[in-house]
């Protein structure tokens, strides 16, 4: 039978693929019954979740208290019957925020900072209700606008965090936060160091309580400064730490950085922002990242001495930029993240000084910074808090997330949408766009300068020769010129050859001046009888 079937219809390569397509069909179709008749029998909420048995080893107590945050009741219904045996589960009561609050009303363009402002209110549950939990179970909503911006999420997730800080563990035990939706936790509150495990649409935290504090204790976005944290931060989180299973903290270690990459040019900066960090007393470490490209053996020497521990790295390219742009390699800067060793970094410019000490601003948590404009923060001055995660995800993100600018700035701002504001005194802008500021005087309590424009090194100290072009007078500030004088005037006589004037700059310097002469522009700083020492050693070489 089978040699006349197959001498009638021979077996060719077609029929044989009909054939294996008809029994992968028949498989497929029976697994699927099979997987339709097991959900029926034990629907998935009636299994132990992954998630349990990674958290349940951690808590010594008989029953599990679990908190569930924007979970309603249908679900709460629907959870695994073992789960409800070793668990208390009680659902969380707080009101959504409302519908016409955006994120700009938490983010605003603007805010006197002379004067306490308030944020809109973003309801927490009442915590004393829910007091001794071990775990809280939350659903991430997805955002209702822009990604990462969205007012709901931010308030589930400060629930979380404000419920794990509260909480008081009897018997010393840990506390976790386990999200689960198919939107992902706000990194910004919740580390990728704490992530315990994450399968799915499931992620387990183990938060790192005194860190996650800080954050709960700073204001629900920018509209708000904080000067509890300011004055009395030290002292307010011994309290929380007293109330929680924290226990005695060892002193964080803490560093200012700064970077140097691609060119030289801002070796003189560099020195001079160590130097004024050090005549305000710091008590924290110094450390500047070198590209060991590109800073040259004799440029370390000057660093090294002007106060910096030197760590050398390689630079980064960033993706979003023109070959050869000024900002070409600005993503060098991420590598701050690398930092290990340290708990919290004060990330500064090389173009700016410190006029007053600053160190109590570590108190502050990761993300801090000072506005740029609107919602974005200026990233020359920026509280960090190292983290090898951090650092690999930014990595990771780099080609995929845009950058409004093509630097570093850009990219920060759409990895970190949720920041803290700190007062505009710490980097003060040497920006001046109001046309009836003539003066263009800076306050006089400002604890830092960041010199946009024309660097003050490569003018001449007797006035700021941004005045001497048009489109650099927004810049020009003769007041703020001084300021930084006035640092290098106190550093020591083999630092201030780093601060050198070439040819090049004089030259420049010079034509710009006769060009603002023949144009008389009426601020007359071309006027000048120009006495900076430093054209001496010009003459003398030449
Ligand atoms: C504390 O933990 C121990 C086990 O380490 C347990 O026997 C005891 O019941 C717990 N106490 C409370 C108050 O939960
Ligand atoms: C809590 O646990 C830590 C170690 O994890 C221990 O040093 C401390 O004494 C414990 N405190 C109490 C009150 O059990
Ligand atoms: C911590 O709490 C104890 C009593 O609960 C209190 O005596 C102590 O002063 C508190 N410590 C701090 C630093 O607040
Ligand atoms: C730094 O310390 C020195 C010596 O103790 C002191 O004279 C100086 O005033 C201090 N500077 C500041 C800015 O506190
Ligand atoms: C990039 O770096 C350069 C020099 O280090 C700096 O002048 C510039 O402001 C940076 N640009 C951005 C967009 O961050
Ligand atoms: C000076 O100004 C005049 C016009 O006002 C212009 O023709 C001349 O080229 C300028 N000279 C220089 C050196 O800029």
């Amino acid at each position: 039978m089978a040699s006349k079937l197959s001498k009638t219809m021979p077996f060719n390569s077609s029929a044989t693929l009909f054939f294996i397509a008809c029994l992968f069909l028949a498989i497929n179709y029976i697994r699927q019954l099979h997987n339709e008749f097991q959900k029926a029998t034990y629907p998935e909420s009636f299994r132990i979740p992954g998630w349990f048995d990674v958290v349940a080893p951690y808590i010594r107590d008989e029953k599990i208290n679990i908190g569930l945050v924007n979970i309603d009741g249908v679900h709460v219904d629907n959870i695994d019957l073992e789960l409800k045996r070793r668990a208390n589960m009680v659902k969380v009561h707080f009101n959504p925020v409302v519908d016409y609050i955006r994120w700009k009303d938490f983010f605003p363009v603007w805010i006197n900072e002379k004067y306490p402002s308030k944020c809109p209110e973003i309801q927490m549950p009442r915590f004393e209700d829910y007091h001794e939990l071990d775990v809280i179970l939350a659903r991430v909503p997805c955002s209702r606008d822009d990604e990462g911006r969205d007012v709901l999420r931010l308030q589930v997730n400060l629930v979380v965090a404000n419920l794990l800080v509260r909480s008081r563990r009897k018997n010393n035990s840990s506390v976790f936060a386990v999200f689960t939706g198919s939107c992902t936790p706000m990194w910004e509150i919740f580390r990728c160091d704490d992530l315990l495990w994450h399968e799915g649409n499931y992620w387990v935290y183990k938060p790192e309580l005194t860190r996650l504090q800080q954050k709960v204790l700073m204001p629900v976005g920018t509209c708000q400064l904080a000067p509890a944290i300011l004055e009395q931060g030290q002292k307010i989180w011994r309290k929380y730490n007293n109330t929680s299973q924290s226990h005695t903290l060892p002193q964080p270690r803490e560093a200012y950085v700064t970077v140097l990459h691609s060119s030289e040019n801002y070796v003189c900066g560099a020195i001079a922002l160590a130097q004024s960090i050090m005549q305000t007393n710091t008590t924290k470490d110094l450390v500047l990242l070198a590209d060991v490209d590109s800073i040259s053996q004799y440029s370390l020497e000057g660093l090294r001495e002007a106060g910096w521990k030197i760590k050398p790295i390689r630079r980064i390219r960033s993706s979003h930029s023109e070959r050869h742009a000024y900002n070409e390699y600005n993503y060098s800067k991420l590598r701050i993240w690398q930092l290990k060793n340290y708990d919290k970094v004060m990330f500064i410019d090389s173009d700016l000084i410190v006029l007053k000490n600053i160190d109590k601003f570590f108190n502050y948590p990761q993300l801090s910074a000072v506005r740029n404009h609107e919602h974005i923060f200026n990233s020359g001055l920026m509280l960090i808090e190292p983290s090898t995660c951090t650092f690999k995800t930014l990595m990771k993100k780099r080609f995929a997330v845009a950058s409004y600018n093509g630097g570093d700035q850009g990219f920060l701002n759409e990895i970190f949408p949720w920041w803290h504001l700190l007062p505009a005194k710490l980097n003060q802008f040497k920006y001046f766009d109001d046309i009836n500021d003539q003066l263009h005087e800076i306050p006089h309590d400002m604890y830092a300068v960041h010199y946009f424009g024309i660097k003050p090194w490569t003018c001449y100290q007797d006035y700021d020769c941004n005045w001497d072009r048009l489109k650099n007078q927004i810049y020009a500030s003769d007041m703020a010129h001084e300021k930084w004088w006035n640092v290098y005037k106190d550093m020591p006589k083999k630092l201030k050859k780093y601060c050198s004037l070439t040819s090049e700059m004089d030259a420049r310097i010079q034509m710009n001046r006769a060009k603002a002469k023949n144009a008389t522009f009426i601020d007359g700083h071309w006027k000048i009888k120009v006495k900076d020492p430093r054209r001496l050693s010009i003459l003398s070489i030449s």
